[in-house]
């Protein structure tokens, strides 16, 4: 019922999420419209908020009301004044050195090496280029759903090992200098057994849960079986009728539900442009 309180409208070209028109996150929301947020996100899967004014107090403040906050693992690239936010992007000012990633992540959810991933993360567009720089959505709840029932049937309890390790070799192979995964990183994130079909612990919607970059193998699987059925998994989630494809605007806020959607990045020419992101992370 509160869901109805908060107007949507459908985010041209998208098969989900939704846009929240003329939401503002700074100053004192009541905590009506606050469920109100939950319940779309969970009915939506992605919320955009646009011409959202550049206030990382407010954002820490509002992704608050949402949950606890997850502290991002890499703390170099926190914001200096508010360590709940992780800066993404190209940016070197004013204490700020943003987490610069030269190669295209995969596909993933973010913190899958987690005991328990974030419930959801909100990403901030506060410097973007005008081409590239894209987040481009998957949902993973719709991909589940349209499999054949024989693949659903063959996947449902398998379970996946999540590694930051194999994480950590994937990001140094594209961006070659990265520092060592450190003893203490690898000691706070082992191999973390994840279901590959997750349930919605509010909906109870099922979803693909692959993150192929993070996933050493499928536990019971040789590795080439594991990479050979994540493979196939990944071309059926990846066809285009369950993309949304997100081209920043400056001052958009977006917020998606980390247990049902994926998400990935496109790469900019950052010779040319500056981008400046902010994230933070609601623990799950
Ligand atoms: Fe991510």
């Amino acid at each position: 019922m509160l869901a109805e309180t908060t107007a949507t409208r459908p985010i041209p070209g998208a098969s989900f999420g939704a846009e929240l028109p003329g939401w503002r996150i700074a100053g004192d929301v009541p905590e009506i419209a606050m469920d109100g947020f939950r319940a779309a996100l969970h009915r939506h899967r992605i919320l955009l908020l646009r011409s959202v004014p550049n206030n990382p107090g407010a954002l820490v403040a509002f992704s608050g009301r949402l949950g606890p906050l997850e502290l991002h693992s890499a703390s170099t690239a926190t914001h200096p004044v508010h360590p709940e936010v992780f800066c993404v992007g190209n940016y070197e000012a004013d204490g700020i050195r943003a987490n610069f990633a030269r190669g295209v992540e995969q596909w993933h959810a973010d913190s899958s090496f987690r005991s328990v991933p974030s419930a959801a993360s909100l990403f901030y567009g506060a410097i973007v280029p005008p081409v590239g720089g894209e987040t481009w959505f998957l949902d993973a709840t719709a991909t589940w759903m349209a499999l054949p029932a024989a693949m659903q049937a063959r996947i449902e309890g398998l379970t996946a090992i999540h590694d930051i390790a194999t994480l950590h070799a994937w990001n140094s192979r594209h961006t070659p200098g990265r520092p060592p995964l450190s003893e203490e990183t690898r000691r706070r994130f082992p191999p973390q057994p994840q279901p590959l079909v997750r349930v919605h612990p509010v909906t109870g919607a099922r979803s693909l849960f692959l993150c192929p970059a993070v996933i050493s193998h499928i536990e019971g699987m040789s590795l080439a079986a594991s990479a050979a059925l994540i493979e196939t998994l990944m071309a059926h989630a990846t066809e285009e009728r369950f993309l949304y494809r997100h081209a920043w605007q400056p001052g958009d806020l977006v917020a998606w539900d980390n247990r049902a959607v994926l998400h990935t990045a496109t790469l900019f020419d950052h010779t040319k442009y500056t981008r400046l992101m902010f994230r933070t992370m609601i623990a799950g």
